[in-house]
């Protein structure tokens, strides 16, 4: 189906558009009260994900209420563990827990390559949402980078440290690329299947990117990053390394469209380190959400006249807070539109 509005696309392939592109990362969920609606009729998050109508009713509401130039599907990027053979439940209050973790070689054997099929659930909530956005925007599959699933499947639960996780790279390091390549395997049947199902382009979260020394960085996580990245083939890839500051030079390298950039990732120096081939996406700090309209207006122009009018996707540094008013998110996102438009 022709899109409607292709900005994101053509933003993302380095393509000149008539104004700056602009999502945000968590859109669905978190902010809107409209979602919390729609949960409260379900037991929790899980069976939310696990609703396709439901899932796209989510999906598709930050782009009726906010005027987003994408939605994202509304999953987790702890459905690939899951996949595996090792489920988590999503504690109210606390966050995603996993009842078993990977800490033996039987542990690791046990596990299986997650297949094409193995998460219907989310391509149907995807088939389901493209047709009800029925082209007006495109729609952003994901996953978690497979050094970010790590942590979560070695660790449990989240953590500031993530020290198991990191303790298994000194004192394991070959069981942890057996577990990080089996997991970027599965990575790359689940984003496939998103694809087949209508994802339109796909973003690779690495959540816990800053947490390791550049080095290990770029042997645990870049490595397999760039296996990913050379799998797809069919649609852009976006990679999003959060506090990946000494590696900006490396993932540069990689064979994707689209580089995210946290807050504190200077622009002019990203850009330099990054190289121009690439289409850059972020980077307004998410707390200045908290500061009043006229501070996020002045905020948000800085920001585009830094980037520049092409190869620019306008979003927030990391996802949003979730006790931001909509209304904030709402000035961001129509600053973007109205003062990249001019001229
Ligand atoms: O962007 C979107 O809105 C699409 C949906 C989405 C969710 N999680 C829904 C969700 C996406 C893209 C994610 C990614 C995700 N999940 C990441 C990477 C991005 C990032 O923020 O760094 C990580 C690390 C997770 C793991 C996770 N899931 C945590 C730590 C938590 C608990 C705290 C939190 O972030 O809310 C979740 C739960 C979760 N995932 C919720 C939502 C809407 C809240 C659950 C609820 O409604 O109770």
């Amino acid at each position: 189906m022709e899109l409607k509005n292709d900005l994101l696309l053509r933003a993302a392939r380095g393509e000149k558009t008539e104004r700056t592109p602009v999502w945000v990362m968590r859109q669905a969920g978190r902010i809107l009260k409209e979602y919390r609606e729609v949960r409260g009729r379900l037991s929790g998050f899980i069976e939310l994900v696990q609703t396709p109508d439901l899932a796209a009713e989510v999906t598709i509401q930050p782009v009726d209420i906010l005027g987003v130039d994408a939605a994202i599907i509304f999953s987790d990027i702890l459905v690939i563990p899951e996949a595996m053979g090792l489920p988590y439940v999503m504690e109210e209050g606390t966050g995603p827990i996993f009842p078993k973790t990977i800490q033996s070689r039987a542990d690791l054997d046990r596990l299986k390559v997650a297949d094409e099929d193995s998460l219907g659930y989310v391509t149907e909530a995807i088939k389901v949402t493209k047709r009800e956005l029925n082209g007006r925007v495109p729609l952003i599959g994901f996953a978690g980078a497979p050094w970010t699933i790590f942590c979560y499947m070695v660790e449990g639960k989240g953590s500031k440290t993530f020290s198991l996780a990191r303790k298994m790279l000194y004192t394991h390091p070959d069981f942890a690329h057996t577990l990080l390549d089996k997991i970027a395997d599965s990575t790359i049947n689940y984003l496939k299947s998103q694809i087949t199902a209508g994802a339109d382009i796909v973003q690779v979260f690495d959540s816990w990117a800053g947490i390791l020394p550049a080095v290990q960085y770029e042997q645990f996580s870049l490595k397999y990053i760039s296996k990913i990245a050379d799998a797809i083939t069919e649609v852009p890839v976006i990679v999003f390394a959060k506090g990946a500051y000494a590696s900006r030079k490396s993932i540069g390298k990689v064979n994707c469209n689209v580089v995210g950039l946290d807050w504190n990732m200077g622009i002019q120096e990203s850009k330099a380190l990054i190289g121009a081939d690439k289409t850059l996406q972020g980077n307004l700090d998410p707390a200045t959400l908290y500061a009043d309209f006229n501070k996020i207006k002045l905020a948000t122009r800085k920001m585009i006249d830094q980037f520049g009018k092409d190869k620019h996707i306008a979003n927030l540094g990391h996802g949003v807070y979730p006790d931001i008013d909509p209304d904030k998110v709402k000035c961001f996102i129509d600053e973007v539109k109205e003062y990249s438009s001019r001229n």
